[in-house]
């Protein structure tokens, strides 16, 4: 590999001239051997999150980072493979129904998955209030957990895009997280080294998102979908409103069993609705030709989401963690709900105890908020708004000091939003 020096790396970028692959490959090797110090890659960071990356600059980007670990192997499968990716909202319970339903349907679902932080949920924090279910498992336990029941929900192992790992650290606390390019390049590198056939993108835009515009959703979807083509991954994305929690919980255990409750053929419509078209998507992709809404309707989904938790040691059946501190919220005006803040409801959550604010933090498994509630509904005033749940009075007592406002009402009728917005394919 050619060398170059750190500092030449970082004034091209700064100067606004593109980076040759040589370079790009260079710095990101020396930085994950630890041979680039943390504040020069800082700079490169927070170069980038003003010049950008061209297309070739993003596709050699991502290809070290995915080339800095290991891809997992999911050839020779008997099934063809199909995931689901979403940029992070607030009730987003999704996966845990999703995985198991495209897995009824005849196709096997690796979701390697994350983490909570802040105020949106993380998919493996959610299936851990299950007790006795585990997130780790090996390439081996993978692979047969796919073959054998066709969904695996786990954790994504320190080997996939490692680079990633650090360098996601370091934009959290360097100001540049929100940068289109690392973006993509950071969920795409863990995607491609999952070694999924297809894959679609659930972005979600609004309020309670990480990304507030459609136009940026736009273009983040349009940057990914292109980088999943470029290495083979048959990609689209789903643009999805998230200024209103998805579903009525919000919160670990909470969202569980919201979850088994569709998964039963009941819960919220939108939760269902929105399931089911993205489990289309997913076998349209990798031409499964089957009705997901049959299988969800006829057990089918529940029963490979009981076998699912069953295998990573969990009882599906088990009656999950609850809180021992609860308080309703209540309306003090009368009138149509115009809104339910998804932002304010995520952070009563988080103080509640669902959410973590730094990596290392617990996580309470039954804390977390039940909307009661949505866009459109009369109410009257006293009537219950919001359930809060805590471990202790202090947690309550945060929770119902951030969720104040989280409901505005008016006399107004009000149009209730489309949740999907617009799809991007390539
Ligand atoms: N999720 C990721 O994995 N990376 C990002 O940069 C943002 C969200």
């Amino acid at each position: 590999m050619s060398y170059f020096s750190a500092v030449d790396v970082i004034h091209t970028k700064r100067d606004g001239a593109a980076l040759s692959d040589d370079a790009i490959a260079w710095i990101l090797n020396a930085y994950h051997l630890g041979e680039v110090a943390e504040e020069q890659m800082s700079s490169l960071l927070m170069a980038i999150f003003f010049n950008g990356l061209s297309k070739g600059e993003l596709r050699a980007w991502t290809d070290q980072m995915i080339g800095s670990g290991e891809r997992l192997d999911l050839k020779g499968l008997s099934r063809p493979t199909v995931d689901k990716h979403s940029t992070g909202g607030v009730g987003d319970k999704i996966s845990l129904i999703l995985a198991p339903l495209v897995a009824a349907c005849g196709a096997a679902v690796p979701q390697l998955s994350g983490r909570g932080l802040g105020h949106t949920g993380g998919t493996l924090d959610k299936l851990e209030s299950i007790p006795g279910w585990r997130a780790n498992l090996t390439n081996d336990e993978i692979r047969d957990q796919l073959d054998s029941i066709g969904a695996v929900i786990c954790a994504a192992g320190p080997g996939l895009a490692p680079v990633d790992r650090k360098l996601y650290s370091l934009r959290d606390v360097t100001g540049t997280v929100e940068s289109i390019p690392l973006i993509a390049s950071s969920i795409m590198s863990k995607k491609i080294a999952e070694g999924t056939d297809a894959l679609v993108l659930d972005v979600k835009v609004g309020r309670g998102a990480f990304i507030k515009s459609v136009e940026q959703a736009r273009l983040l979807a349009t940057t990914m979908v292109q980088l999943g083509s470029d290495h083979g991954v048959a990609t689209v994305a789903q643009l999805t409103s998230m200024n209103a929690p998805l579903g009525r919980a919000v919160g670990n255990a909470l969202e569980v069993t919201e979850s088994v409750d569709v998964l039963r053929g009941a819960g919220p419509a939108d939760v269902r609705d929105l399931t089911v078209d993205l489990a289309r998507i997913m076998l349209e992709l990798v031409a499964v030709d089957v009705d997901p809404a049959a299988k969800l309707a006829d057990g089918s989904a529940h029963e490979v989401y009981c076998r699912m938790i069953r295998a990573q040691g969990g009882d599906p059946d088990v009656v999950l963690p609850l809180a021992k501190h609860r308080d309703v919220v209540v309306a003090t005006h009368e009138g149509v709900v115009q809104s339910v803040d998804a932002l304010t409801v995520g952070v009563a959550a988080w103080r509640l105890g669902a959410g973590r604010a730094r990596k290392e933090d617990p996580v309470s498994a039954a804390a977390g908020v039940v909307c009661l509630v949505r866009e459109g509904d009369a109410i009257v005033v006293g009537q219950p708004l919001f359930e809060l749940h805590a471990d202790d009075d202090a947690h309550l007592q945060r929770g119902r000091d951030a969720i104040t406002d989280a409901v505005v009402v008016s006399d107004q009728l009000v149009m209730v939003e489309p949740l999907l917005l617009e799809r991007v394919t390539n």
